[in-house]
């Protein structure tokens, strides 16, 4: 049994204002969820779509200590650049705040203390470690120390990032507290649990039995938790930045970033709509989604449903879509190794260009697993989709229409049978795509949507109406006039998805689109949305335009969208090539940034090759060692051995003699770096032959775990022959 809504509530993952957004971000959870609100609304849904920036948490205030300014410095940063980012992307949410804003702070505060006073937290004392120095607790990311998995000399507390080990502080071989460098001491502190087991019979219930129709890596992750068996959790942290835990002893601590973030879109809701925001929150009337990746799972389907349970006056999100990662030519997107496409950066590459990565991100869309983005494949479904399908065709109607109509929608003279079976197959396209997004199925949804431009671009492949031009006005007349239906069908379709193209599209076609309404002004009415054809000057400005004629998404199917007679505007291009050099400067850029990586990388296992240290060998006696007669000697004249490129021949003087010896040692050393160095040898070796000269004795070498060599000299210049022992 289906449930009745009044109005849908869309929320947004809060990203981290310290970094800037990327496209994993964006096929994660931004572009799904803009498609999903443009969809609804054109359907004529009252939708409300939050978010902001999450500007709470210990990575911010480490990468603040690390540039040497204050965390209220970073997040100031990220949040415009990440707010600016998705309105240049048409991602326009009806409001865009930030969890340091006066409303979350004292939102976040009021529900932490409601629950606190109605008992539903538990406080446990544990030992935590104390920075003696710096007095102040160390989260565990502020934690350094060697790695008990694999050796690593700067693991962190919470992670180690060589061998990828969850740890925790206390597993840290020799901890340093990385703000200042001592070794940190275990010290009690306090905190507030919410006691998740407490929950986990209602969860189960409410997930497991209730919810089913939730995205299988979303409903599974629930299952393993709730089967894992849940722990209470700690909600509060030993941080001065977040917000201030709200009670007696709660000094220097403050609220979990976990717990403040998710009250973050309530806080949101409610700097919007002051009045009337708990009709949001509140009735049953309203149906709750949370957009997210799928490192957010627990966090919006275990931990945040619980407190709003616990507070019991909330809904309950009823469904929780969450994606895949999105990987980057084959790696892993960091943010911290610079491996992203950012998109602050692509609107500045790409200019005009939006629509491509927002199409490109949602057919490419991690929907049920991780999936790779590449440029040649944004290269390639910009050149051999968007611009040889959707552009072509709707180019080629509407050029045609200029040349053989004036410009006008022609008549309907001379139907014949595929005319009408065209048309008829545009329906099942709009069912399958609602079925789709209603479903969470972007990729699938977007297919149905260029289906439309394929049957369009097949139709007129197939009826050649440049041709029939030749000999049969008429004909010509019901193909174009059959064209522009599918073209108005595909400026209704492609909206979601698409929506500088489907503006640019109502532009050419000069009708507009009843869009719904958002609620960006705030209290009072919400705005009833009506999307404008692009305002540039039509060809055909002269006549009285159909400027009025407005689409509605139920229009979309019918035949007869555009009357005969109805004036076009100017036939802009939908889509442009994208050649190789644009692609070729991203992948240069991505090339440089992984060659970086590679050297760092390489030179840090060089060292640690380096200090590499042999294990020491077997015993011996001292009379042993005795046999060995080791001497200072002085390197009198060198040369390379012809022909090698590891052997010097050095003339040395050991004090007793003058003799020769072959050394391996010119991959170190060149010949004048030897000239007049003392150095250490054996000197009783016996004499061996090495490319047909005598070798007489053997010349003292450190050699490190990488094999690199140096010869021993003593500190102070001493006599040539002097016995070492
Ligand atoms: N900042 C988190 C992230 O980027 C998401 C927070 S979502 C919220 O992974 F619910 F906490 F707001
Ligand atoms: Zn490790």
């Amino acid at each position: 049994m289906e449930k009745q809504f009044k109005r849908t509530l869309v929320t947004c993952a809060l990203p981290y204002a310290n970094g800037p957004v990327h496209i994993g971000h964006l096929a994660g959870v931004y572009i799904p969820a803009d498609i999903y609100v443009r969809y609804l609304r054109l359907r004529g849904e009252d939708v409300l779509y939050i978010c902001g920036s999450d500007e709470h948490g210990v990575p911010i205030t480490i990468k603040a200590k690390k540039e040497g300014v204050t965390p209220q410095d970073i997040v100031d940063r990220y949040h415009s650049i990440i707010k600016d980012a998705f309105t240049g992307l048409g991602i326009h949410f009806d409001i865009y705040s930030r969890t340091s804003s006066a409303v979350h702070e004292r939102n976040a505060a009021a529900f932490f203390r409601r629950l606190y006073d109605d008992d539903k937290f538990i406080t446990r004392e544990t030992e935590q470690y104390y920075d003696p120095e710096a007095k102040t607790f160390l989260a565990d990311r502020y934690i350094t120390g060697t790695c008990p998995k694999c050796g690593n000399p700067g693991a962190y507390g919470d992670q180690c990032e060589k061998c990828g080990s969850t740890l925790s502080p206390e597993e840290l071989i020799d901890p340093k507290s990385a703000l200042s460098g001592s070794a940190p001491v275990k010290k009690k502190t306090k905190h507030w649990y919410l006691p998740l087991d407490r929950y986990e019979p209602w969860l189960r219930d409410w997930i497991l039995e209730r919810h089913k129709e939730w995205k299988t890596n979303v409903y599974g992750q629930c299952k393993s938790w709730l089967d894992g068996g849940l722990q209470p959790r700690a909600v509060s942290r030993d941080l001065d930045w977040g917000v201030p835990v709200p009670v007696e002893g709660a000094e220097g601590k403050v609220l979990y970033v976990w717990f403040d973030a998710p009250i973050g879109y309530i806080s949101n809701t409610q700097e919007l709509l002051p009045q009337s925001w708990e009709k949001w929150w509140k009735s049953e009337d309203t149906r709750l989604v949370h957009f997210i990746g799928k490192d957010n799972i627990v966090f919006h389907c275990i931990v945040f449903p619980s407190m709003l349970k616990a507070d019991g006056s909330y809904i309950l999100p009823d469904n929780v879509p969450a994606n895949e990662f999105l990987n980057l030519e084959g790696d892993k997107i960091s943010t911290s190794r610079g491996w992203a496409v950012w998109a602050h950066e692509y609107l500045k590459d790409f200019p005009g260009q939006e629509d491509v990565l927002r199409y490109v991100l949602c057919a490419n869309a991690p929907e049920t697993k991780d999936n790779d983005f590449t440029w040649k494949d944004f290269q390639q479904r910009n050149n051999s989709e968007l611009v040889a399908v959707l552009g072509n065709f709707v180019n080629r109607a509407v050029v045609l229409t200029g040349k053989y109509f004036d410009g006008r929608v022609p008549e309907d003279r001379s139907p014949e049978a595929i005319d009408a079976e065209t048309l008829a197959q545009i329906l099942p396209c709009r069912e399958a795509l609602e079925k789709y997004v209603e479903t969470f199925h972007f990729r699938e949804a977007l297919k149905e949507a260029m289906n439309i431009a394929r049957i369009g671009n097949k139709y007129i492949s197939d009826t050649e109406p440049w041709k029939v031009a030749k000999t049969d006005m008429d004909r010509t007349a019901s193909i174009l006039r059959t064209c522009l239906q599918i073209c108005a069908d595909l400026a209704i379709a492609i909206e979601p998805f698409l929506p500088f193209s489907a503006r640019k599209l109502r532009g050419i076609l000069r009708v507009g689109i009843q869009a719904g309404t958002d609620h960006r002004a705030g209290e009072g009415a919400p705005t009833e949305n009506f999307y404008a054809p692009e305002p540039v000057p039509g060809l055909h400005t002269a006549e009285p335009s159909g400027e009025d004629l407005v689409l509605r998404w139920d229009d979309l199917g019918r035949s007869d969208l555009l009357p005969a007679g109805h004036v076009l505007g100017e036939p802009v291009l939908l889509f442009s090539k994208i050649e190789d050099a644009a692609i070729q400067v991203q992948t240069d850029r991505l090339a440089a940034i992984k060659a970086a990586r590679e050297a760092a990388e390489a030179a840090k296992a060089a060292e640690e090759a380096a200090r590499r240290v042999e294990p020491q060998k077997d015993e011996i006696t001292y009379d042993d060692f005795a046999r060995m007669d080791i001497r200072t000697a002085t390197v009198l004249a060198a040369e390379r051995v012809p022909k090698t490129d590891k052997l010097l021949k050095l003339s040395i003087d050991t004090g007793i003699d003058r003799r020769t010896i072959v050394s391996g040692i010119a991959e170190y050393y060149s010949p004048e770096d030897m000239v007049g160095r003392q150095i250490c040898i054996l000197a009783n070796l016996a004499p061996r032959t090495i490319r047909g000269i005598q070798s007489q004795g053997m010349i003292l070498m450190a050699k490190q775990g990488d094999g690199k060599m140096r010869f021993i000299t003593p500190q102070e210049v001493v006599a040539n022959g002097a016995v070492i022992n």
